[in-house]
């Protein structure tokens, strides 16, 4: 059995390689973006690290119906992709958390880089741990990050302690499928099996209700992403023709097997992907 520092240590080396921020700037002028005049959609192929890219941060926004001015926190906030475009489209506050501690570095430079660090910030730390204080919070948002926690029922009871009564919890995750056929790794969140810890939505569900939690929203996005998760495992599999921005920037060269990975785990029903907008009682 693993101790909790050494699985720490471990995800760390499969998220992050070190020289990301310099790997990350050499690929942005690579591709012509102008630092200078950078706007967050710039960052978003390699950024917006989930099924879906940036349109799936928006449309989870919009069907938690964010309002201005709400303080929320990002838990698992990886380079702080959705954090920016959430405070760019909704004019929230957000408070991004992330087990990698490079991640949480390079976040903090992408997002001064544009111009947002009075309103996005981030913080090194563990969402099964959360270092803010009760009731801090309008909305607990996560995004694709829970597949590496096993405690669910104490990351759950880290975002009811953390909201504020009435506060809300959106996240889209990906999810055990009907089929119980072992994944087919590495994924883009993990490089072998002890890594992922996927949960049926019928028991996650129940996991977040019996929190105190209730449904607002719950929905099986897989036949929306399929398609286009399909054609961006194709683009990028070749690494002599794949896009100059994109998650071979933090998963190295494996991340086209990963990406055929996730399509064959789709279509075989070995995963799904979920929304989901919960309010606190
Ligand atoms: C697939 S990335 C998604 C990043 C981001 N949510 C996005 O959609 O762009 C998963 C992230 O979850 C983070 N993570 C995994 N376990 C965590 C934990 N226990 N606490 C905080 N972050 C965690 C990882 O470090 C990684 O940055």
């Amino acid at each position: 059995m693993k101790t909790d520092a050494v699985f720490d240590k471990e995800l760390g080396a499969h998220y992050s390689k070190p020289g990301l921020l310099n790997r990350i700037l050499s690929a942005l002028e690579q591709a012509g973006v102008n630092l200078n005049a950078a706007s967050s959609d710039d960052f978003s192929p390699f950024a917006e690290f989930h099924i879906g890219g940036a349109g799936a941060t928006r449309e989870l926004g919009r069907l938690a119906s964010l309002r201005a001015g709400q303080l929320v926190i990002d838990i698992g906030s990886g380079l702080g992709g959705p954090a920016r475009t959430l405070a760019e489209q909704f004019d929230v506050r957000v408070k991004g958390i992330d087990l990698t501690e490079e991640y949480c570095s390079v976040a903090t430079e992408l997002t001064k880089i544009v111009g947002l660090g009075a309103r996005v910030s981030f913080e090194h730390g563990n969402a099964l741990n959360l270092p803010f204080e009760d009731a801090a919070y309008d909305v607990a948002w996560t995004q694709q990050s829970c597949m590496n926690i096993a405690s669910k029922d104490q990351m759950i009871a880290e975002v009811s302690r953390i909201l504020k009564s009435g506060g809300t919890f959106v996240f889209q995750e990906v999810l055990a499928g009907e089929n119980p056929e072992p994944l087919l790794i590495p994924v883009p969140w993990a490089s072998d099996a002890g890594m992922s810890f996927l949960w049926t939505p019928k028991d996650i569900k129940k996991l977040i209700e019996d929190h105190g939690f209730i449904e607002k929203k719950w929905i099986d996005v897989t036949p929306k992403y399929i398609e286009e998760y399909r054609a961006l495992a194709a683009k990028t599999a070749d690494t002599n023709v794949r896009p100059i921005l994109g998650a071979h920037l933090m998963l190295g060269d494996r991340s086209g097997e990963m990406r055929k990975n996730v399509v064959k785990n789709l279509e075989t029903d070995r995963i799904k992907v979920y929304q989901g907008v919960f309010m606190k009682d």
